[in-house]
């Protein structure tokens, strides 16, 4: 029963979700209008006999514990070389607060938002003393600014015709100089640069460059795990543990820009 589900799963996917029709979509600015149905985050329910690592996305294998700690290490020391106290910091697409829960106790004041209710419960209930906005954050409104914004894990979600709205929306919620810190699965084969699959876009780094170029001053773009330097596309990616994906987030690019004034 299980397979005949994978199968008819599989072909509905390569039916409305390949190379020509999302190009097509894309083309005509359609892509966003399917956002309800591609985004997994909309009707997501939280399992509570999850961790919350696994709740956030990721599994708990020993290479992804490997990338979180580095990933972890990393945003915690941009934001101090970056910040002073009482600076204000977003979580866009904050899940269920790992990230945000590294700056518990610290003396910044704390935003995040995330489309999915239950993670936003979730998260408030790891870090009361942040303040949230629910829903897609390309509608919702925030009466502030903040001095560091950051973004990981979830550029895969945003479509390619929303983009661009989507970096205006964080470069208009940022100070002065403020800093924008990005990190996201990239392309890692020809299809990907293609659009084979527009409900988990892995956006090649170029193309990310020109979209945030109006708008900022890139200060580092590399692989986030290894430092190598950014390719159109990583024709040497990891390969995926876990046989069910070929998706690993050993495979994610970090981009940290300052706002153009
Ligand atoms: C893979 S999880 C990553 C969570 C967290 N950033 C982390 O790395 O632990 C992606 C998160 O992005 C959120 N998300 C997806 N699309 C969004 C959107 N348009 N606006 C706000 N949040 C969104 C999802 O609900 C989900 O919690």
């Amino acid at each position: 029963m299980k397979s005949v589900k994978k199968i008819i799963k599989y072909l509905l996917n390569s039916f409305t979700n390949n190379i020509l029709l999302n190009n097509f979509l894309i083309l005509f600015k359609l892509d966003k209008n399917w956002n309800r149905t591609l985004n997994p985050y909309l009707s997501y329910k939280v399992n509570k006999n999850k961790t919350i690592q696994e709740i956030a996305g990721y599994s708990e294998r020993e290479e992804i514990n490997e990338v979180l700690f580095k990933s972890k290490k990393n945003l915690i020391e941009e934001i101090e070389k970056s910040l002073t106290e009482q600076d204000r910091i977003l979580d866009i697409g904050c899940g269920p607060g790992m990230y945000l829960s590294l700056l518990k106790n610290s003396n910044y004041k704390l935003y995040a938002t995330d489309i999915n209710e239950d993670m936003i419960a979730l998260a408030k209930k790891n870090v009361p003393e942040a303040t949230f906005y629910q829903g897609n954050f390309m509608s919702i409104s925030m009466p502030v600014t903040f001095n560091f914004i950051y973004c990981i894990g979830v550029f895969v979600y945003i479509r390619r015709s929303e983009i661009t709205s989507f970096i205006k929306k964080i470069h208009n919620h940022l100070e002065p100089k403020g800093i924008l810190y990005l990190n996201y699965p990239h392309a890692i084969s020809i299809g990907d640069l293609l659009y084979k699959d527009i409900s988990y876009i892995q956006y090649s780094p170029t193309i990310i460059e020109k979209l945030i170029a109006p708008y900022f001053e890139i200060i580092e773009h590399r692989h986030a795990f290894d430092n190598r330097n950014i390719k159109y596309y990583d024709k040497q990616p990891y390969k995926s543990l876990n046989p069910a994906t070929d998706r690993t987030y050993k495979n994610s690019y970090l981009l940290i820009a300052k706002k153009k004034l």
